[in-house]
């Protein structure tokens, strides 16, 4: 099963889609270390829940107030959900996450909440259509499309906010090929001037982890 809800939500393929390959590929990585991890950050590939909730904290310093919506993309467990909650900052939230096993976690631990299952091409909202667009970890893994992929999840992100999209990448600038893997980093100076061709407000954050930027796009 390719997404679950609504039926009229779900978008035809098109250009703007993952490689296939790539795309199963990093389901099965998420189901091995599901199998491996179970609920804990590791599952997510994070190192400490400790950092996740770092990353939580300044995407939702672009100005999240509760009752706002938001789109979490790539959302794993929800775990963004619960930490806005615990920060009297619940919002009418939903998230997308590829992987079908760490999604059903999620939805186990967090029943009712709206989680469905896909990559952000799948889905057919109308712009506009949430206050927030924010995604935490989801562009790190390597397309092998010189960012690509990225780029098109960035433009399609802002075009779905009303007022803004906050995200967060690995600084290509502290990390070696080798410290990599199969992880990707960006520059951050080349992100923000993609960003600016989308809006004029854009901001980078380069202030709370050493090898980590968030990225702040507003509607001007
Ligand atoms: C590092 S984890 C972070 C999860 C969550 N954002 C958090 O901080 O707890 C990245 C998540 O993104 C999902 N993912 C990776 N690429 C994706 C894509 N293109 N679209 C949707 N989900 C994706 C993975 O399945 C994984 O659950």
């Amino acid at each position: 099963m390719r997404s679950w809800g609504p039926f009229w939500l779900i978008n035809h393929a098109s250009a703007d889609d993952m490689n296939p390959l790539q795309r199963r590929r990093l389901i099965e990585r998420h189901r091995d270390s599901l199998n491996l991890h179970g609920y804990a950050p590791d599952a997510l590939f994070w190192q400490s829940r400790g950092l996740q909730k770092v990353l939580f904290r300044v995407l939702a310093d672009i100005g999240v107030s509760a009752g706002d919506s938001l789109l979490d993309v790539g959302c794993g467990f929800a775990d963004l959900h619960s930490w806005l909650r615990g920060h009297d900052l619940s919002v009418d939230y939903t998230g997308i996450d590829l992987s079908p096993e760490i999604l059903a976690t999620g939805a186990r631990m967090n029943p009712g909440l709206n989680l469905l299952c896909g990559e952000l091409f799948d889905f057919a909202w109308p712009p506009r259509s949430f206050d927030w667009v924010v995604l935490s970890g989801t562009l790190n893994w390597n397309l092998h499309d010189d960012g690509g992929y990225a780029r098109r999840v960035i433009t399609r992100m802002f075009e779905l906010c009303r007022q803004g999209v906050a995200f967060n990448m690995l600084d290509a600038r502290k990390f070696s090929v080798t410290q990599l893997g199969d992880m990707q980093a960006y520059d951050p100076g080349s992100i923000l001037e993609f960003c600016a061709t989308l809006t004029p407000d854009c901001r980078c954050r380069s202030d709370y982890l050493p090898d980590d930027f968030t990225i702040y796009m507003r509607r001007a």
